[in-house]
């Protein structure tokens, strides 16, 4: 056996997981463009990466039309523009049932990501038939009326390239009306059967919009210092503890980590910078361990551009960044963000943690668990395909045992041991 660290088993509450290779949570942009509901494609994909005790987290799945992008203005996926799913709609929430109950029947365990993405929504959902007409609270909302900037500089995915609606400032007492928005959607994931949910705090969004001073510039209970900034996120954990139950809470945060070189972050997303990023991090994950979770997913900031060649991107031999982190958690931490096979074992060996999220590699390897257990080559990511469109590059990578009976080659293969190694070759990683 390959890599056997990652093949022990592991507990999160009452389950028993038997390997540690977890589905990161990815916007895949292909819900039903009407219902904004998960469609049989969308079961198939899920089913295909379910495995017997294995971990599936969904892609960010909206709690509310005020929490709900429409990407037009975000350059990769103009295209399909707001084709991402809620769980807002008995509609939704019952696709939604569809995909768990797949899920189930392989085995598997599934974590429901719930997100509200602050001032990223912009307030072209309004026209969504959905949403025409009705009295929804519309976008854009955040900590504090603080636009994203349109970077000229673009150096990661996470950015835009053209100006945005600036954001309303949310009062102080319609705080209370977010938190029942996502009390509403642990409600509605509940009733899906959805073994967990997880809250989204990072990648810039909603939750990160407060806990990060470059974006929060409130003077209420919610801004200011840096327990004030971390309030949202632990009063709507609590929420979702109390709709849920002990141990089916999980918090994805991402740290941010400065450049020991230049000083500068090593990734931002959407613009959301913080001022004292270990101090405040270090403050948010200890205070998690107040609330019964069942896990805390943690982004290693070492993933730009998500579009390289993966036998020469950089973040496949970055080290790590979130070890200092880990004293900090007492239950379950999963790592994601620039893992390979090798790398991902070796993280769990040394204990930095107890289970690993891959993206691309699993969105292209809908076997990823038993090829990286048997070695095998993987098949590599199409980037074209990451956001919308139909079954190319979402639910027709085949698995090992498909490739290995079948004559056409769709998707070229790469030898685990292959992934960065261009740089490695070349002496260029960093350490
Ligand atoms: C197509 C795509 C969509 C993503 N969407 C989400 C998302 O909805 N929620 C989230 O927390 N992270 C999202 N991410 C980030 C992934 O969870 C993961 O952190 C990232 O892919 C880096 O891991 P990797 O190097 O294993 O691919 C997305 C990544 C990709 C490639």
């Amino acid at each position: 056996m390959n890599n056997k660290a990652l093949f022990t088993p592991c507990k999160i509450g009452s389950h028993d997981l038997s390997h540690r290779v977890v589905l990161a949570p990815m916007t895949r942009i292909r819900a039903d463009a009407k219902t904004l509901a998960p469609t049989s494609r969308t079961i198939e994909y899920y089913r295909q990466r379910a495995s017997d005790g294995g971990l599936l987290i969904t892609e960010a799945i909206h709690i509310s039309p005020e929490a709900t992008p429409v990407w037009s203005i975000y350059p990769a996926v103009r295209e399909s523009a707001s084709h991402v799913p809620g769980i807002w709609t008995q509609t939704q929430m019952a696709e939604w049932r569809k995909v768990v109950k797949a899920v189930h029947e392989e085995g598997g365990k599934i974590s429901c990501q719930l997100l509200h993405t602050g001032r990223v929504a912009q307030p072209a959902i309004a026209e969504h038939p959905l949403v025409k007409n009705k009295d929804y609270p519309l976008p854009p909302v955040s900590s504090s009326a603080v636009a994203i900037e349109a970077l000229n500089e673009i150096d990661n995915q996470y950015n835009w390239d053209q100006a945005s609606t600036p954001p309303r400032q949310l009062e102080t007492d319609e705080i209370e009306r977010i938190i029942e928005d996502y009390k509403k959607a642990a409600k509605q994931a509940l009733a899906a059967g959805f073994d967990y949910i997880e809250l989204h705090a990072a990648h810039g969004y909603l939750i990160d919009q407060f806990i990060c001073d470059g974006v929060n510039q409130r003077t209420d209970r919610y801004g200011g210092s840096i327990e004030n900034r971390c309030r949202l996120l632990f009063e709507i954990v609590e929420a979702l503890v109390a709709v849920m139950g002990e141990n089916r809470v999980g918090v994805r945060l991402s740290p941010i980590v400065n450049d020991p070189k230049t000083g500068k972050p090593k990734q931002i997303y959407f613009g959301v910078t913080c001022s004292h990023p270990t101090a405040t991090f270090r403050y948010a994950i200890s205070g998690l361990n107040a609330f019964p979770l069942a896990y805390l997913m943690l982004t290693e900031p070492r993933v730009g551009g998500l579009s390289l060649d993966p036998k020469s991107e950089t973040a496949y031999s970055h080290p790590l960044s979130n070890q200092k982190y880990r004293e900090l958690f007492d239950g379950v931490l999963i790592g994601a963000g620039g893992f390979t096979p090798q790398s991902a074992a070796a993280a769990v060996e040394d204990d930095v943690y107890d289970m690993i999220a891959f993206g691309r590699w699993f969105l292209a390897n809908p076997d990823l668990p038993e090829r990286i257990r048997n070695g095998n080559p993987l098949n590599v990511y199409q980037r074209e395909t990451f956001y919308g469109g139909g079954d190319a590059g979402y639910t027709d990578y085949p698995s090992w045992d498909e490739l290995v009976n079948s004559f056409s080659r769709k998707y070229g293969l790469m030898e685990q041991g292959e992934i960065g190694v261009t740089l490695k070759k070349e002496g260029s990683a960093v350490s």
